[in-house]
């Protein structure tokens, strides 16, 4: 018997992640190719006409699972029975810009967005806040809709876990589906520690080390991070826009986990609502190593952390502390 179609309301859908983002889910790279879609698009009413050409757009390209799309500039209108939401509007950084410099503008947007989904949404809808700076964005929604369970508000760092993998899969030419297990902990922002301690590549004589595998433990606690890091601001100086196409799938990959589970044995990053495990300030939404079944998330427990390790967690949770702050300075 066909699936009920799962409703995904994507935020600012006429930007450019956006763009990239309602086709993957309309082809179902989000929810799987036997799960029809309704999309409801969300955008700012100087957006509605170029909102209303990405809709045509939909209906031109004939998505077999695309049963419906609600393309609109009322809030109440877009997060009516939604099941999914992908919040990417807002503001995007510029070049020379840090993520928290784009704060005054979008909590203020999370805030009242909130409200809106803790009214109009499904029971149970599962929130992923892309837009940045996005772990604070996230907070802000959750704890201005606070009838949604906080297990239910998440935000995108699987791009910074994917740019992580990519990295490995360069510097060993290896090919990036063999190598699983990184982690990134913290803020999705140039604080983030992308930490591969425990991951491994799969190798003809079984799994191997990452670390073992590089033999540059220099490299592997510097440039890589740093690399993985200042990606995103990479991206900006080279495109002169923020990178779009990566995280566009990337949501797609942080959904589809979340919805239909982890593979057996592989982790991935998602930046969640702190219980205090390993030591992470509770009440912050901190990106942590997880496994997904049933629809739910669990953080990965008991890994081994080292002092290198612990002084770049402890770095990354002081900003996302001090953001908190500054997003309640900008909401009074
Ligand atoms: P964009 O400017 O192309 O698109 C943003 C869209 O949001 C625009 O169409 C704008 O009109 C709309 N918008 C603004 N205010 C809105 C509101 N109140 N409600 C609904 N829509 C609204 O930007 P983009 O390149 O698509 O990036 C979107 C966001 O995602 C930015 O904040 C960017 O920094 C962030 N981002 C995050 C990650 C991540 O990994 N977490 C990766 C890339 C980009
Ligand atoms: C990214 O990581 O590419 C995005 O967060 C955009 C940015 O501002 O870096």
């Amino acid at each position: 018997m066909a699936k009920e179609p799962v409703r995904v309301l994507v935020t600012g859908a006429a930007g450019q992640i956006g763009y990239a983002l309602v086709p993957m889910i309309a082809r179902g790279v989000m929810l799987g190719a036997d799960q029809p879609v309704i999309l409801h698009m969300l955008d700012i009413p100087p957006a509605a006409e170029a909102l209303n050409g990405v809709k045509m757009e939909l209906v031109d390209a004939a998505f077999p699972l695309l049963k419906g799309v609600v393309a609109t500039t009322d809030v109440a209108e877009a997060c009516a029975g939604v099941n999914i939401a992908v919040m990417v509007g807002g503001f995007p950084r510029k070049e020379g810009m840090e993520r928290k410099d784009v704060m005054s503008k979008n909590v203020s947007i999370y805030k009242s967005q909130a409200s809106a989904l803790e009214q109009y949404a499904a029971p149970n809808c599962k929130v992923l806040v892309v837009a940045n700076p996005a772990n604070t964005n996230a907070l802000i929604l959750k704890e201005f809709a606070p009838s949604i369970p906080a297990k239910n508000v998440t935000c995108l760092t699987r791009l910074d876990h994917n740019r992580a993998l990519g990295q490995i899969s360069e510097r060993l030419n290896v090919p990036v589906s063999e190598v699983k297990n990184v982690i990134i902990w913290g803020n999705h922002s140039s604080t983030q520690y992308p930490d591969v301690n425990h991951a491994t590549v799969k190798t003809s004589a079984g799994e191997k080390p990452v670390r073992e595998l590089v033999k540059d433990d220099e490299w592997l606690n510097g440039e890589f991070i740093t690399t993985v890091q200042q990606r995103g601001a990479a991206i900006i100086k080279a495109r002169k826009l923020s990178s779009a196409l990566s995280a566009a799938s990337a949501a797609c990959d942080h959904i589809r986990d979340w919805v239909l589970g982890t593979p057996e044995g592989t982790w991935v990053s998602m930046g969640v609502y702190s219980d205090g495990s390993y030591n992470v300030p509770a009440g912050l939404i901190y990106s942590f190593p997880v496994t997904c079944k049933n629809g739910e998330w669990t953080v990965v427990q008991g890994l081994p952390i080292d002092e290198f390790s612990r002084k770049k967690m402890d770095s990354t949770a002081e900003e996302l502390s001090e953001e908190k702050a500054l997003a309640y300075s900008c909401l009074t």
